[in-house]
């Protein structure tokens, strides 16, 4: 099987069920493995950080995308992303990445750890409710989304009567992140997009009347100050990109979590008994069952090469995280679930210019929130069969039951 064969076979429905055997085949070939014209796949945990890290290897821009299918650009969805940080390359990437970072600060994340600490417990007892009469209740839809969607918008300052809408419009927008065969598939992408637009245009003149203590008062002030800096339509794309980058990845990330869980009761008890620490365990799920499986960059300078495989300007090159997190050369015994590894730095928050800003609070809830699963339910079980969304780039359970008691 070659690289072509292996991309192939992971846009069908069981490769995304399961991607793990094909990346095993893929580290096989080599840590860079080209994949049909103009394509590489990089599996390899070294190889794939030195190209994030890696400034000619650019994000693929609206413009690149507009050039090479010029339908693309008329998108709502891929016209919003296209101006968020997610797509654009320096000079413009750094001058609205640092405007973000100033406002959306470690210290603000780390002051946040109580409201999470008390969404958490709300969110338990619903589920303990819910839950009473001893028949399953569905982690996704009562736990794993409401958590991150409500520290996000509660960050963000969208009000709470609000939040309801969310799950299904960025779901619905974050299609427009995946590979695509047929526009049409776009249709409801688009109408998120110009919904999610509309709602943040609102929300930014009443803060920017109204100020509050949040980052869409911050954000609209700086472009209300100076419009060069930050262009009211970056500033729409941007409070877009962190409303569904900040949900959909952290609800996977603790449904995966508990999924793991499960297969392993002994993981489970260590983290009952101490024995395995809440950050050595999200770290683990992060690493073996990552929330972003795949990334992508395009060679904009002559001469490169990756692992020693030359890369011609305007190749693109699929990076395959999920498959550097499970590179044989990087880890030992990779397919093993294993929470007391160290150093495991998992490329599962990517790496360079691009470094997932919502890191540290994707792990804060994890961190906050599995710990509390288990002492408030100490006989938790599963409930019934859990359902895989059938996605490669973003993975994650539709829906995962289970009996709480
Ligand atoms: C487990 C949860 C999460 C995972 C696995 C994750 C993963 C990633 C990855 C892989 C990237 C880089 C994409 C690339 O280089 O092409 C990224 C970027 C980003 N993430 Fe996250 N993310 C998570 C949670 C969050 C949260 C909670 C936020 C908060 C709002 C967030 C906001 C962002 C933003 C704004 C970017 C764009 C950064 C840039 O382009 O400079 N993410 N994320």
């Amino acid at each position: 099987m070659d690289g072509a064969a292996i991309i192939e076979e992971l846009l069908t429905s069981e490769g995304r069920a399961d991607p793990y055997p094909l990346y095993a085949r893929a580290h096989a070939l080599g840590a860079a493995v080209p994949a049909g014209p103009d394509t590489f796949l990089v599996v390899g945990h070294t190889a794939a950080d030195k190209v994030l890290r890696t400034p000619a290897f650019a994000v693929a821009t609206a413009d690149m995308m507009a050039e090479l299918t010029p339908e693309f650009a008329e998108h709502p969805s891929m016209a919003l992303f296209g101006r968020s940080i997610l797509q654009r390359n320096a000079p413009d990437h750094p001058r609205v990445r640092s405007l973000i970072a100033s406002v959306f600060t470690a210290r603000r994340v780390a002051a946040l750890r109580p409201a999470v600490e008390a969404a958490v417990a709300g969110l338990l007892d619903e589920m303990a409710k819910q839950g009473a009469d001893g028949s399953p209740v569905d982690f996704m839809d009562a736990f794993a989304f409401r958590l991150p969607v409500g520290v996000i918008c509660e960050l963000l300052g969208v009000p709470e009567r609000d939040r309801y809408r969310f799950r299904d419009l960025a779901s619905d927008l974050t299609v427009a992140l995946e590979f695509i065969d047929d526009r049409s598939e776009l249709t409801k992408a688009d109408q998120a997009a110009d919904e999610l637009a509309g709602y943040f245009t609102e929300l930014a003149a009443e803060r920017l009347a109204r100020p509050q203590d949040d980052l869409v008062t911050d954000l609209a002030r700086i472009a209300a100050d100076d419009p060069e800096r930050l262009p009211a339509r970056e500033l729409l794309a941007n409070l877009v990109l962190l409303l569904v980058a900040g949900f959909e990845t952290t609800t996977n990330l603790l449904g995966n979590g508990l999924a793991l869980l499960f297969r392993h009761p002994e993981a489970a008890a260590g983290l009952r008994s101490g024995a395995i620490t809440p950050a050595g365990f999200t770290d683990e799920v992060l690493r073996f069952d990552s929330p972003v499986q795949l990334t992508s960059r395009v060679a904009l300078a002559e001469g490169l090469a990756v692992d020693g495989l030359p890369v011609p300007v305007g190749n693109v090159a699929l990076l395959l995280l999920g498959a550097a997190n499970h590179d044989p050369a990087r880890y030992d015994r990779p397919e093993v679930f294993d929470p007391t590894r160290r150093d495991s730095q998992p490329l599962s928050f990517g790496g360079g210019p691009h470094y997932c800003l919502g890191a540290q609070l994707a792990r804060l809830e994890a961190e906050v929130a599995v710990p509390a699963l288990l002492d408030r339910f100490p006989r938790l079980a599963q409930g019934g069969v859990p359902v895989r969304r059938d996605r490669l780039v973003l993975r994650g359970f539709e829906t995962l039951p289970v009996i709480v008691r």
